[in-house]
């Protein structure tokens, strides 16, 4: 039930309460008061049903909006102040002027709140100060994110059905040496090009044996590939992209060189410095998972790590645990990189131990844990299972 329907319930409750105290009861020998009391009743017991189920999964919901001068006391007990200060000193946060200094205390008392609510609303995750505390959250969507808020197109390419009986309870690409380090995107939405290349790392593993970092800002610079299907759908570096097209771009020009020949600056309209005699690795297709989660897990242990669109509203906040919301928008506006899944992840006593996808993200090590994001796996949580490509590498040298 989402926060509406609680309190519609509520709402109509008290009505109900209010309606029938001021009048008493009338004798229940008259067939209308008969019929009303057994309306009353069947109320109740649909009433305390739906209270009892909203109780059992997620009474956290059952909680009150809070008004602004209760914001202010509530500031003063999270001791705002004080985590402003040593936030500040472990990220290296420095402001222009005092303006700007109590601007960015606001957004972060704000970001305090918010983080409180998370931790509410996702108890088997931890929330609270992240280096990205001092943005406002339009402010982290644009400078953070950048995933193409669009559809795949009809007519891509759908991956074969794998047979899903001998899957591995628990996976990580991690350990079998497929995954570069975390990178930083920086302040660029530049999402969908790390999650490109760390697919095609994956793949290009699987095919050579060799890990090599690739370059994200080769895409940010050349790749312009637009969806024919949709209008303003071409990946155009820090103002977004989607990853299928950027296995286009990389299919159609060749392929796509090394981190190290081609590093990342994070800024946008550089020129194209793209090397066709230093291409490092090339996509030879690539293709659109099903939403089936098994499938999923299929084309994960064989294709190697995928690239995958999900719901960011609960990142901004994250610092550990398996985020598992009981809400969560299934809108995608952030592109990732699915490297593994879990069978169980530790959660507090209260909630039960949760199976979960490992996600690599592009905030560097110091965002998260050490960089990645555990969600819950099972049914789709903020999206994750509604945008998942696999791509598979030529190896160059038997070219
Ligand atoms: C690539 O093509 C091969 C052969 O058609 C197919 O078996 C494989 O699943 C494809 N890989 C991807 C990632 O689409």
């Amino acid at each position: 039930m989402t926060r509406v329907e609680v309190s519609l319930v509520v709402l109509s409750l008290k009505s109900l309460i209010s309606f029938l105290n001021p009048h008493p009861l009338p004798p229940l020998t008259s067939p209308m008061a008969r019929n009303s009391l057994f309306a009353l009743l069947l109320f109740a017991a649909v009433a305390t049903a739906a209270i009892a189920a909203i109780a059992d999964d997620d009474d956290i919901l059952i909680q009150q909006v809070v008004p602004e001068a209760e914001a202010e006391a509530e500031d003063h007990l999270l001791n705002a102040e004080h985590h402003f200060a040593s936030f500040k000193s472990r990220f290296g946060k420095s402001y222009a002027t005092q303006e700007e200094h109590d601007y960015r205390f606001g957004v972060f008392k704000s970001n305090l709140r918010r983080a409180k609510l998370h931790a509410k609303l996702d108890p088997s995750a931890v929330h609270g100060v992240t280096k990205f505390s001092d943005l406002t959250p339009s402010e982290f969507r644009r400078q953070y994110l950048g995933l193409k808020p669009l559809r795949l197109p009809a007519n891509a390419k759908k991956a074969p059905i794998l047979p899903t009986n001998n899957l591995p309870k628990n996976f990580d690409w991690r350990e079998k040496g497929a995954v570069t380090g975390v990178k930083d995107q920086g302040s660029c939405g530049s999402c969908w090009s790390f999650s490109t290349t760390g697919a095609l790392e994956g793949a290009h593993f699987l095919s050579t044996g060799k890990l090599v970092s690739l370059s994200e800002q080769q895409l940010v610079d050349c790749d312009h590939v637009c969806d024919p299907e949709e209008r303003g759908s071409c990946d155009s570096g820090c103002n977004g992209g989607l990853m299928n097209n950027a296995f286009e771009y990389i299919l159609q020009s060749g392929g796509i060189q090394r981190e190290e020949d081609y590093p990342y600056t994070g800024r946008d309209r550089g020129s194209c410095k793209f090397d066709k005699s230093k291409i490092a690795a090339t996509v030879s297709n690539y293709s659109v998972v099903s939403l089936d989660e098994d499938q999923i897990a299929a084309n994960l242990v064989k294709n190697g790590p995928l690239a995958v669109g999900i719901n960011a509203a609960y990142m901004q906040t994250y610092m550990g645990g398996v985020s598992c919301p009981y809400i969560c928008g299934k809108h995608l506006d952030h592109g990732v990189l699915l490297v593994g899944y879990g069978e169980a992840g530790f959660a507090p006593i209260r909630f039960k131990e949760k199976p979960y996808w490992i996600i690599k993200n592009s905030w560097g090590e110091s965002w998260g844990d050490h960089g990645y994001y555990k969600i819950c796996r099972g049914r789709n949580v903020c999206g994750v299972d509604s945008m998942v490509s696999s791509v598979a590498a030529i190896n160059p040298s038997n070219q």
